[in-house]
């Protein structure tokens, strides 16, 4: 039998801007270089934690020295670094100065993970009963994404699926905005016809794919979305869905509004349709 030896991480101190690391890092700022390497940069002590029990690869953690000096957090940082040294990744150890470049962030976080991406295949999708899916077409803005992620987790979302060309899921805004819920659903890339055959399987397994338009002509109040697994589809935020999208879905549903505004921002719309979705899996307040 054999077994792999995970070798601990190195410890550094750093405090010059023009180290190479600190230098590879700030590259990661853009998307080229967040998809070579494979990695992406969570900020704060939260979202490392996140990441580590959700068992993603920390492959490098950065810290401000002076959270060692601070009675109240030194444990804290010392016991995250060891389990981050622990599993192989190396630790940073360096100021707030070279953090804000990092970041670019007027309010820095003084501990940052450079984190190993992670995306399903859609192939490792698996349907039970009770599974609501979000799927996003070509979703352009990294804070409605990172928003949306953040509101499939809160509502028990199985998962969110990126459809087409859609913004990068681990760009800085948009891990920022899903507050650490990136570690918490499964994230799947997948083309527009993979999308239609997937529906195709999903549908011969008693699945509903369920679409937003503005030319829905179905209330999304009327629909039954108390059992059997569930898509919702969302549109991009420009155009709305393809066409192609619109004709894939069982029910093409319009969120009902009656001010001046023409549509609604799609995270919020998101957030309406989830909420309608699940709101029967959601434990009442106050309940014993
Ligand atoms: C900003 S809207 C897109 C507006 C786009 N100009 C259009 O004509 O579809 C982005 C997405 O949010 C969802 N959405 C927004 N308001 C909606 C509503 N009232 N009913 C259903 N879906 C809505 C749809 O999925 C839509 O594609």
């Amino acid at each position: 039998m054999s077994s792999s030896v995970i070798r601990p991480g190195r410890i550094e101190e750093i405090s010059s801007p023009s180290n190479p690391r600190i230098k590879s890092i700030k590259a990661l700022s853009m998307k080229k270089n967040r998809d070579r390497e494979g990695v992406f940069l969570a900020e704060g002590q939260k979202l490392v934690t996140d990441a580590l029990e959700k068992g993603w690869t920390v492959r490098t953690l950065l810290h401000s020295r002076r959270l060692l000096e601070d009675d109240r957090q030194s444990d804290k940082i010392r016991s995250l670094a060891a389990t981050v040294r622990a599993r192989g990744g190396d630790v940073l150890i360096t100021n707030d100065k070279l953090l804000t470049s990092i970041t670019r962030r007027d309010n820095p976080q003084a501990v940052i993970g450079v984190v190993e991406q992670k995306l399903s295949d859609v192939s490792q999708v698996t349907q039970s009963e009770d599974d609501c899916w979000l799927a996003l077409d070509r979703v352009r803005d990294p804070g409605n994404l990172g928003t949306i992620i953040r509101t499939a987790d809160a509502l028990g979302a199985r998962g969110v699926m990126l459809v087409g060309e859609t913004t990068d899921p681990f760009a800085l805004e948009a891990v920022r905005a899903t507050m650490g819920s990136l570690f918490h659903v499964d994230l799947v890339r997948l083309t527009e016809a993979q999308f239609g055959d997937f529906t195709v399987e999903f549908r011969q397994q008693g699945g509903v794919v369920i679409g937003t338009h503005l030319r829905g002509a179905v209330d999304h109040r009327s629909i039954d979305y108390s059992s059997g697994p569930k898509v919702l589809l969302m549109g991009n935020e420009q155009q709305g869905l393809t066409d192609e999208l619109a004709a894939v879905c069982d029910h093409v549903v319009l969120i009902s509004m009656n001010g001046a505004a023409d549509s609604l921002n799609l995270a919020v719309a998101t957030g309406i349709m989830l909420f309608e979705a699940r709101r029967h899996k959601l434990p009442a307040i106050g309940a014993v």
